[in-house]
């Protein structure tokens, strides 16, 4: 991003193009185009927003700030609110559901299981189709609109179809969704549905349906709304914008964030970058990305890098070695071949972060823990936490350091992994001829069938202390 000097509330769509990241290319084209890969090389597309600021960016700062008690919806939306760096002038059709505005909760049992002294929580679950997705989406809906499109569609592992589902309920348009057959929750099936999306159920995994979104995009009356669209970046960088403000401007020493198909990741460091760039914040949280041991390309190849590979502004790796196969019980984050991988990477090695990953029992035991702290969250949320407890134990994070984890689904997401966690019948399928592995749940809860009287549950109440 390239900083000017200049007055605070100068729009951004003026100025704004799309750039390829990738160094050695660095074509830019115009902010209307409707592409998603740059055309010339095929690397992966950002949008330079080329914003006019006040030198100290205080000014910036105020007006945000001032704007969180403003019932104007473009103020009260947790995304617009950041309007300045957003590629869109006034008179866009912006879309809101009033995403954004997501608490940062202390969780103390977390951070102690972690081996923290605190850490926080930002829930994402907390927008308005329970997941971070909204936040990028309303601002892809809404350029979708600028675009002329008549449809948008996705690939899903769920969330984002139920949040494309009701942005373009919302714009009149028309959402498509695919999703990987008997593999998405339930849940969130549901919510597609009620937004009136057409829900195409694919025979194949998440990956195949990615695969045919990226053919479908090719037809000028679709507009693909997954996050390889830089526009749902653009909306999930506010994430940044919202947490520091929420921090007073005080940056955390470590960001944790789940890792699958790497959109988030990847517009949280652009979040932080700008910041930085603008000199709204002195320096980058070291961000970090969690995935599922079963789905976990990008650790792999994070964990086999040279030294020469792992710095900050080191070339990025050609090629992703993809997991043909992926499997947790974490199906938010089923995915083999994430397609913003080399963005996530190049910001957590700008941060100094790492990307690591842990097992299914790891996972379903920190989303226990972080129950007991009174926060739900759907199963890939809590390999934030696990992830921290590991990272704390290989001393990549120091005990009294500050951390806050990004949880990015809300508990009901997905109820039927909760309920099998705590009756003791979580089981993952391995594969053809191999037992299934079984979850141990380690901070079980199972229902008790209770005799229907006060001294039987004043018993329980009495044994359980
Ligand atoms: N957590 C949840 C709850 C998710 O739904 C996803 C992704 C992620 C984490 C990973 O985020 O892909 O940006 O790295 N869900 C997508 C979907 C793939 O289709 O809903 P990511």
């Amino acid at each position: 991003m390239t900083r000017k000097s200049g007055t605070v509330a100068e729009p951004a769509s003026a100025k704004a193009a799309q750039r390829c990241i990738m160094p050695e290319c660095g074509a830019v084209y115009g902010i209307r185009e409707r592409i998603y890969v740059c055309p010339k090389c095929g690397g992966p597309l950002e949008v330079d927003c080329q914003i006019a600021v006040a030198p100290d960016g205080g000014a910036l700062r105020k007006v945000w700030e001032s704007r969180g008690a403003s019932r104007e919806p473009r103020d009260a939306s947790g995304v617009w609110r950041y309007r300045e760096l957003l590629p869109f002038d006034d008179s866009a059709p912006f879309i809101t559901l009033f995403e954004g505005n997501t608490p940062i909760y202390e969780a103390p049992r977390s951070a102690k299981y972690s081996g923290l002294e605190a850490l926080r929580l930002k829930h994402q679950g907390c927008n308005p189709t329970g997941s971070f997705k909204d936040t990028g989406m309303c601002v892809a809906v809404t350029q979708a609109l600028l675009l002329g499109a008549r449809a948008v569609v996705c690939a899903s592992t769920g969330n984002t179809a139920a949040s494309l589902a009701a942005y373009a309920a919302r714009a009149g348009l028309q959402p498509a969704i695919l999703l990987p057959r008997g593999q998405i929750s339930p849940a969130k099936l549901a919510q597609s549905m009620d937004y009136g999306a057409l829900v195409c159920e694919i025979d194949g995994n998440f990956d195949d349906c990615m695969r045919l979104i990226q053919e479908l995009g090719e037809d000028p009356s679709i507009y693909v709304a997954n996050s390889i669209n830089p526009f749902r970046i653009e909306g999930q960088k506010t994430v940044a914008f919202e947490m520091m403000n929420q921090c007073n401007w005080r940056v955390p020493d470590h960001v944790v964030v789940p890792g699958g198909n790497m959109g988030n990741s990847s517009a949280l460091g652009k979040g932080f970058d700008e910041l930085l760039a603008l000199g709204l914040i002195p320096k980058l949280p070291k961000l970090s990305v969690i995935q599922a041991e079963g789905a976990s390309p990008l650790a792999r190849l994070f964990a086999n890098l040279p030294p020469s590979a792992a710095r900050a502004g080191s070339p990025l790796p050609e090629s992703l070695p993809i997991e043909e196969h992926p499997r947790t019980l974490a199906t938010a984050i089923k995915i083999g071949a994430p397609v913003s991988w080399k963005k996530a990477l190049r910001a957590v090695l700008r941060s100094g972060g790492k990307i690591a990953s842990v097992s299914e029992q790891e996972i379903a035991d920190a989303k226990a823990v972080i129950g007991r702290d009174g926060i739900g969250c759907e199963p890939a949320s809590a390999t934030t936490v696990a992830g921290i407890k590991k990272l704390v134990a290989a001393g990549h994070i120091q005990r009294a350091e500050s951390v806050i984890a990004v949880l990015t689904g809300h508990v009901l997401k997905d109820p039927d992994y909760v309920s099998a966690y705590h009756r003791g019948t979580l089981a993952l399928e391995t594969g053809a001829g191999s037992a299934p592995l079984q979850i141990r749940g380690a901070f079980r809860n199972a229902p008790m069938h209770v005799e229907a009287s006060k001294s039987a549950i004043l018993q329980l109440l009495d044994r359980q202390r």
